[in-house]
C-alpha cells in the first residue's frame, strides 16, 4: 500500500518531518515496507499545493528556506479543510499551532479527518489535551488511527512506550520534566544567572518564544500532564484541573538555598490516583540530588512511569526540535503501518 500524506501546517515540525521523509524514503521502503507520497501541503502564509502524483519535497524545503514560501508551482485555493476532504489523502499530518483554549484550527482538522475514516498523526497538544476522549471515540467509530506521540516529549518515546511497551503493567504514578524551556532556564540559574537573564538567553537561542507565558507559567507542561493523565492512566481531567505553578517566582537565592541542602529545583509534572480519581499537578519542586529527575539538565526532558511490574521506568531525551518532533510523526505512521500489515 502507498500512503497519501497531506501535511497541514508547514512550520518547524512539518518541515522537520519533510526532511526526514526526503532523507529516509528508500530506507523506509526497504526496512519498514512504508511507502508514501506527500500529495498536499497546506500552510496559511506559505501557501497550499496539491499533486496527486506526489510533491517534490526536497524542492519545497529549499524554496521555504530561501523564500519563506512555496514557489515555482501553481498554488491551490483549497483551504486546509478542503485538502483533508480530498479523497486521495489517507493520512493527515496535523502540525499547526497549539491553542490550549479552543484547540483550533487543529481540532477541526483532526475531527474532520477522523470522521472521514482518515488516519491522523499530530504533534499538536491542543486538540489532544482538550478532547482526547472525544477524538479517540470518533477514531474508533470510523476505524481510523490517531497517533500523537509528539505531544509529550516530542520524538522521545513517551505515549507509545506506555501504551505498547508497558502494556499489561499498571502505571501507578507518572513524574516528569516535560518542558525544555523551563528546564533550560532553571539549569542556567544554577550557575548564578538571574531568571530574567536566563529567559533572555533562552529567547536568543530560540528555546523560548517572545511571549514565554505558555512555558514559564507551565501551561505547556499542564497540557502534557493532562494528556498523560487521560491517555496513560485513563483519567478524564481537563487542562484547567491540573494544579499549576510556573517558575516565574523562582530566584537564584531559592536555588542556592536548595543546593545547600543538596537539592535541585525542577519544574515537575505529576499524575497520580487519589480516592479513585486521577489528579495532575505541575509545580517547581526541590528534589534530592539522588533523584534521577534532579540530574536532567538543559533542554533535556525526562519521564518516569512507576509501575506494578517493573518499578520505575524512566526515559530521558530531547523534548523539542523540528527533527525530533518530525520523528514522532514518523514513528506514529510506522506504528499505523505495522497495524495495517498485521490486519491484512
Ligand atoms: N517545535 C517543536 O519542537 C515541537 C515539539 C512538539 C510539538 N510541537 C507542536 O507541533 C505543532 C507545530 O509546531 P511548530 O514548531 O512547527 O510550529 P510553527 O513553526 O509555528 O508551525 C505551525 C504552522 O502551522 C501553520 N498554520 C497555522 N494555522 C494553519 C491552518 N489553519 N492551516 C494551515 N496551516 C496553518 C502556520 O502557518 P504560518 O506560520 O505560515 O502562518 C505555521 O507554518 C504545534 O502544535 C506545537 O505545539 C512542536
Amino acid at each position: 500500500m502507498v500512503y497519501n500524506l497531506a501535511i497541514i501546517g508547514f512550520g518547524t515540525v512539518g518541515q522537520g518531518l519533510a526532511r526526514i521523509l526526503v532523507n529516509k524514503k528508500d530506507l523506509l521502503e526497504r526496512n519498514n515496507n512504508f511507502k508514501f507520497k506527500v500529495v498536499a501541503i497546506s500552510d496559511i502564509i506559505k501557501g497550499t499545493v496539491i499533486d496527486q502524483n506526489g510533491l517534490n519535497l526536497a524542492k519545497f524545503l529549499q524554496d521555504v528556506q530561501k523564500e519563506g514560501k512555496i514557489s515555482g508551482i501553481k498554488k491551490s485555493d483549497f483551504s486546509s479543510v478542503e485538502i483533508i476532504e480530498n479523497s486521495a489523502v489517507n493520512i493527515v499530518v496535523e502540525t499547526t499551532w497549539t491553542n490550549l483554549e479552543t484547540g483550533e484550527p487543529g481540532l477541526t482538522h483532526i475531527k474532520k479527518a477522523l470522521a472521514l475514516g482518515k488516519h491522523v498523526v499530530t504533534t499538536n497538544k491542543g486538540p489532544i489535551a482538550l478532547a482526547y476522549n472525544e477524538l479517540s471515540k470518533i477514531a474508533k467509530v470510523h476505524n481510523a488511527f490517531l497517533g500523537f506521540e509528539g505531544t509529550v516529549l516530542s520524538g522521545t518515546p513517551a505515549i507509545n512506550l506506555a501504551l505498547r511497551n508497558l502494556a499489561g503493567a499498571s502505571v501507578k504514578t507518572i513524574r516528569g520534566i516535560l518542558n525544555s524551556t523551563t528546564n533550560y532556564i532553571l539549569t542556567q540559574m544554577e550557575t548564578g544567572t538571574t531568571y530574567r537573564n536566563a529567559l533572555k538567553r533562552a529567547q536568543t537561542l530560540g528555546y523560548a518564544e517572545a511571549d514565554p507565558k505558555m512555558d514559564v507559567e507551565a501551561y505547556d507542561a499542564a497540557a502534557k500532564t493532562t494528556i498523560l493523565a487521560n491517555v496513560v492512566m485513563n483519567g478524564n481531567i481537563k487542562v484547567t484541573d491540573v494544579i499549576r505553578k510556573g517558575i516565574t517566582d523562582i530566584t537564584v537565592h531559592d536555588i542556592r538555598t536548595a543546593n545547600l541542602k543538596r537539592k535541585k529545583i525542577k519544574l515537575i509534572a505529576k499524575v497520580w490516583r487519589e480516592n479513585g480519581r486521577i489528579q495532575g499537578q505541575v509545580s517547581p519542586k526541590a528534589l534530592s540530588s539522588t533523584d534521577i529527575l534532579a540530574n536532567i539538565n538543559g533542554t533535556l526532558n525526562a519521564l518516569t512511569y512507576s509501575t506494578d511490574l517493573l518499578n520505575d521506568v524512566t526515559v530521558i531525551g530531547r523534548g523539542a526540535g523540528g527533527i525530533e518532533a518530525g520523528y514522532a510523526l514518523l514513528s506514529d505512521m510506522l506504528a499505523l503501518n505495522q497495524k495495517l500489515i498485521k490486519n491484512f
